[in-house]
């Protein structure tokens, strides 16, 4: 096993800040992983588990061990007349995974196309786009304790999976890594068009018989349409999520401003387009520096290139001050800090 001193995570984080880690190794299958336990330099190091590097920034240098998973494998373990069971390994890229599935016909994670980050960061995040989320698909999770080496299995109910929530985040943080996951996918599927960009992509296609591949494509054109290119412009997604807010809140900010972007939720509640909140406080396309709020969607902050993290991350910070004072409301980071 290898491992690296004072290493660069340039490219291992889709922010592309440019961060060192005091060391740094790759794991390629569990085995090597649970020999890694018994190593000295884990035991006395902090640990970070990298995946796709999708949804984090990096504010300082890291001062531990970071363990690149590059687990990779995706089989198919079960299947009957209407469903497939398919595990795919933590470092599998999860768009490839995505078209993986799409080539072969199997629905269920179609409107989660072009997603950044790896299938092992699927559950911790319950990753979710156009309708759907990997709760609705996950069957089951494989993990190891980083302490013990012990497998453990998560059920779909074990995960606790909320809105880009899960126990991976909480109580389970840093105390497993992913392995693989389970998805159980239907090869007749039931398609979900609720959200309607979907459905005026797939007019503007010309598209007649729905298909996964032209749910699959019509995501692929919208988020690239509205999202920038990790690969050529540094984000993280998202990086706040849509706030929760009482019919109360929502009825007095309703009146105030009869703009305001809502969706009621089944619990009474409100969940706030975050994106409308922060362009009306005028952030929308704004750069200071190279850090900046991306042009087309003011929840995505990006990196044009020498930003540091605690650049982006004060920007987040000015950002949340100005939606607190203006609306009262207060965003959550959906992006983990470091
Ligand atoms: N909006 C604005 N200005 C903006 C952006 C959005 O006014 O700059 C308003 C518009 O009215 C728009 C509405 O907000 O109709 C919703 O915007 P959008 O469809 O882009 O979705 P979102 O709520 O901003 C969420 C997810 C995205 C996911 C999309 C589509 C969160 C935090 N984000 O964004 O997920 O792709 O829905 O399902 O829930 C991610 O988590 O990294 C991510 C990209």
């Amino acid at each position: 096993m290898q491992f690296l001193s004072k290493y660069s995570l340039k490219k291992y984080h889709t922010f592309g800040t440019d961060v060192y880690t005091k060391c740094f190794t790759e794991i390629n299958s569990v085995t090597q992983f649970k020999d890694l336990l018994q190593e000295d330099i884990y035991k006395n190091n902090a640990i970070l588990i990298l995946g796709g590097g999708s949804n984090l920034l990096f504010t300082k240098n890291f001062n531990g061990l970071i363990v690149k998973n590059n687990l990779h494998g995706i089989e198919i373990i079960k299947q009957d007349e209407n469903h497939v069971w398919v595990k795919a390994a933590a470092g599998e890229n999860w768009h490839q995974f995505v078209l993986w599935c799409v080539n072969h016909n199997y629905g269920g994670v179609e409107n989660l196309s072009l997603i950044p980050g790896c299938v092992g960061a699927s559950p911790m995040q319950n990753i979710g786009a156009y309708g759907v989320e990997i709760k609705d698909v996950c069957e089951q999770v494989n993990a190891i304790d980083v302490k013990t080496g012990e497998e453990k299995t998560f059920s779909n109910a074990d995960c606790k999976f909320g809105y880009r929530e899960s126990v991976f985040k909480h109580a389970y943080k840093n105390k497993y890594l992913i392995a693989s996951v389970v998805f159980k996918l239907s090869k007749k599927p039931v398609f979900n068009t609720s959200y309607g960009a979907i459905e005026q992509e797939l007019k503007a296609m010309g598209v007649i018989q729905l298909s996964v591949k032209a749910i699959s494509d019509a995501v692929i054109n919208i988020r690239s349409s509205k999202l920038p290119d990790p690969a050529k412009i540094g984000n993280a997604g998202s990086f706040f999520k849509n706030p929760e807010v009482s019919k109360q809140k929502h009825d007095k900010l309703k009146q105030q401003y009869p703009n305001l972007v809502a969706y009621a939720l089944d619990n009474g509640n409100y969940k706030l387009a975050a994106g409308w909140l922060i362009e009306q406080c005028g952030f929308k396309g704004k750069r200071f520096g190279d850090a900046g709020v991306h042009v087309n969607q003011a929840l995505v902050l990006v990196n044009y290139g020498t930003a540091s993290g605690s650049e982006i991350y004060n920007l987040s910070q000015q950002i949340l001050d100005a939606v607190k004072n203006t609306y009262g409301v207060t965003l959550e980071r959906e992006v983990n800090i470091y």
